[in-house]
Parts: structure tokens; C-alpha cells; sequence
């Protein structure tokens, strides 16, 4: 895209800016090039997010090869002994966090979904980090109490509704200068406007990211990044 220096060139620019589809492509194309700029997707991330997209449903719930990265740089940064995850899905962010563990590390991740078992489980397998991943099967307001921590980073990906629930029962297991990471708080851009009081999720999200800003036991950042990614660090 180039800039137009006449004025009608403005004018024809802000009208396509005004296009959804458009912006859409441009956006599309900011993420490419951010993606090609970015350090290089391990080749077991790609096999992953294929067969995602070819045998799993709803593929879009997969974080994905640029936040994959961020996942991984954090990671990497904190150099964690201990991460948990509420939302394996196929495990593609679970290989991510994984990168930056420390050599005897675990990450613990959970999904209710037993479909995705045979899918996580091979992957898991194949990857560098098989004897660091620990799977749980059920739903996360009852795996939860059987972990005790203490936790360097937590990953809150699954349901929206209980993002609160889970937020609650992670904090007491957080190591002080922890990171907790939340996903899709911005859910895709529905959290800006009035809900419908019938939309929970919705509603649950525009007061888990008030409760957030609001609450003086974390340090939290929401950025803009794909679907929203809060940073709450543990103070
Ligand atoms: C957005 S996906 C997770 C994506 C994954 N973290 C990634 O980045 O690739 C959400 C997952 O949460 C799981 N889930 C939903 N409700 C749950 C619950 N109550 N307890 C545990 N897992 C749940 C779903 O089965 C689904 O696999």
C-alpha cells in the first residue's frame, strides 16, 4: 500500500481504510511480514498446526506461529521451573511455554476435551520436551486443587466464562515475580462494545480484564496483540 500525497489520495485511502476487507488484508499482511521477521517456527510447530487444521475442529482456537513465538520468548525470559496451562487444545502453545523451561522443568497443562487426547499425546511424544509435559484430563475448577506449585508462569486459555475461577485459584500457587497470561481478552473486539446480556463470555471477559486493571496483587498489561494477551505480572 502506498501513502497518497493528494488530497483526494487521503480521501481514497481513508475510504479503504473504512473497508473491512481491506483492512483485513492489510493486517494480514503486517502479520506475514512480522512473522517473516520473526525467529523461525520449529518444524514440529508446523507439522502441528497443519494436522490441527486438517483433522481438529474449530482450528482457529490454536495459538498460532507469531504469538507462538511471543510464548516462547517469554518463556525464555522467566526461564521457568514450573509452568501450568488451562487449555491444552492440541498442544501447540504447551511446545511453545516448554522452550524456555529449565532442564529438570515441567509444564502442566489441562483440557476437558478427551478427543484431543490421541493428537496432544503424539505430538508430545515426538517433541524434545516429552518427559517435561504433564497432561490432565478434566475439567480445570477440579484439576486445579490437585496441583500445588508453586508456579514461575501460568498460561489461562479455555473457557472465557471462568477466567475469574481459574485466576483466583492460580494466584496462591504463583511464585512472587510470577507471570500469569491470559488469552482473547479482547474477544475479537466485542469486549469495547455494550454485550448482549445473553453473550457470557463477553460479559465475563469485560470484568476479568476490570478486576485486572483494579487489582494491586499484579502488575497487568493488556496488549493489542492478535486476540488480546493480558500480562499480569505477581508482585
Ligand atoms: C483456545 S483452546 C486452547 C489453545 C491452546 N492453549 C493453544 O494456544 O494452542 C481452549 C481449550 O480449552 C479447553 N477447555 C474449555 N473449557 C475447559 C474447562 N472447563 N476445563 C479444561 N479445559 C477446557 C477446550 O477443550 C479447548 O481445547
Amino acid at each position: 500500500m502506498q501513502f497518497q500525497n493528494s488530497k483526494n489520495g487521503f480521501l481514497m485511502l481513508d475510504q479503504k481504510m473504512n473497508n473491512p476487507k481491506f483492512t483485513e488484508a492489510l493486517s494480514e499482511q503486517w502479520i506475514n511480514y512480522a512473522s517473516n521477521h520473526s525467529e523461525p517456527i520449529p518444524e514440529i510447530l508446523i507439522e502441528l498446526e497443519r494436522e490441527t487444521h486438517q483433522k481438529i475442529l474449530q482450528p482457529r482456537m490454536l495459538s498460532g506461529p507469531l504469538q507462538g513465538r511471543l510464548l516462547s520468548l517469554i518463556s525464555h525470559l522467566i526461564n521457568p521451573v514450573s509452568i501450568i496451562e488451562i487449555g491444552t487444545y492440541t498442544g501447540y502453545a504447551t511446545l511453545c511455554l516448554a522452550e524456555g523451561l529449565q532442564e529438570k522443568g515441567i509444564i502442566h497443562t489441562i483440557d476437558s476435551n478427551e478427543e484431543l487426547v490421541p493428537i496432544q499425546q503424539h505430538f508430545f511424544n515426538k517433541s524434545a520436551f516429552k518427559c517435561q509435559i504433564k497432561r490432565y484430563l478434566g475439567a480445570a475448577v477440579e484439576v486445579l486443587p490437585e496441583l500445588s506449585g508453586p508456579f514461575d508462569l501460568a498460561f489461562i486459555d479455555a473457557d472465557k466464562v471462568n477466567y475469574t475461577i481459574y485466576f483466583e485459584m492460580l494466584l496462591p500457587k504463583m511464585k512472587k515475580g510470577g507471570l500469569i497470561i491470559s488469552d482473547n481478552v479482547l474477544w475479537s473486539g466485542k469486549v469495547i462494545k455494550k454485550a448482549d446480556p445473553k453473550d457470557e463470555s463477553t460479559i465475563a471477559l469485560q470484568h476479568y480484564n476490570e478486576k485486572l486493571k483494579n487489582d494491586s496483587r499484579v502488575k497487568t498489561v493488556l496488549l493489542p496483540f492478535r486476540d488480546g494477551l493480558t500480562l499480569s505480572w505477581v508482585c
